[in-house]
């Protein structure tokens, strides 16, 4: 046990239980945390998914990595260590969430497997729906949308992933959106049709 845990007494059993919510909203919480290398397509997807889904009556969060990275973990680089820290907390960020019952939408790179197994870990396998966002390094420094594949070319950029930090394939997802192959539409219909199945929403 973390000794930082010494003279702590979690109590979750008198809390309003998270049904009371999910009626409340009449939807199921879910988390759908996408990952793939940085300019995969994940915000653009995270944030065509939210309005989607808010368009059809659904209450959605989205967690988005530079988001996130510019204020709760504005102390975390991209050391295996830290990009470990920050996939932790956000992991309990997006299961305080999904225990109110919102659709929480992660964007992250997460680039390992250890990474996914330590959020799945956190978030469980009923509540977690895992998106391969997928685009080769050689696409995504063609779209360039930040211009941060220019600066990785011209020595700018450490620890950068895909370049001198890996980025694993996975070894287990839920779905793989492919970028490359797809179009915007196409990815996003294929991502919502999963989210309302693993939600077990009624589509109106
Ligand atoms: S993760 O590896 O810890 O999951 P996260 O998704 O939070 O990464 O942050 C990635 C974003 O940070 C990228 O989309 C990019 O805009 C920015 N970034 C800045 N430096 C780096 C780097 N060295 N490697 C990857 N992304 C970086």
């Amino acid at each position: 046990m973390n000794s930082n845990l010494e003279h702590i007494y979690p109590v979750f059993d008198k809390m309003l239980p998270r049904e009371a919510k999910e009626n409340l909203l009449s939807q199921r919480g879910v988390v759908v945390w996408m990952y793939g290398l940085s300019g995969s397509g994940k915000s653009t997807l995270a944030n065509l998914l939210e309005r989607r889904l808010h368009a059809d009556g659904r209450l959605v969060k989205v967690l988005d990595g530079d988001n996130i990275r510019a204020g709760l973990n504005q102390n975390l680089g991209f050391s295996n260590e830290d990009r470990l820290e920050n996939i932790r907390r956000v992991s309990e960020v997006a299961k305080l969430f999904v225990e109110s019952g919102i659709i929480t939408i992660a964007s992250f790179i997460t680039p390992s497997n250890e990474l996914r197994k330590l959020a799945r870990g956190i978030l469980g396998d009923s509540d977690l729906l895992e998106v391969y966002v997928k685009a080769s390094y050689e696409t995504c420094a063609v779209r360039d949308p930040k211009g941060l594949y220019a600066r990785v070319k011209a020595g700018e950029v450490k620890q950068f992933t895909g370049k001198d930090s890996a980025f694993e394939e996975p070894d287990q997802a839920d779905l793989i959106i492919d970028t490359e192959a797809h179009s915007e539409e196409e990815c996003l219909s294929q991502l919502f049709d999963a989210v309302v199945q693993k939600s077990q929403l009624q589509q109106d």
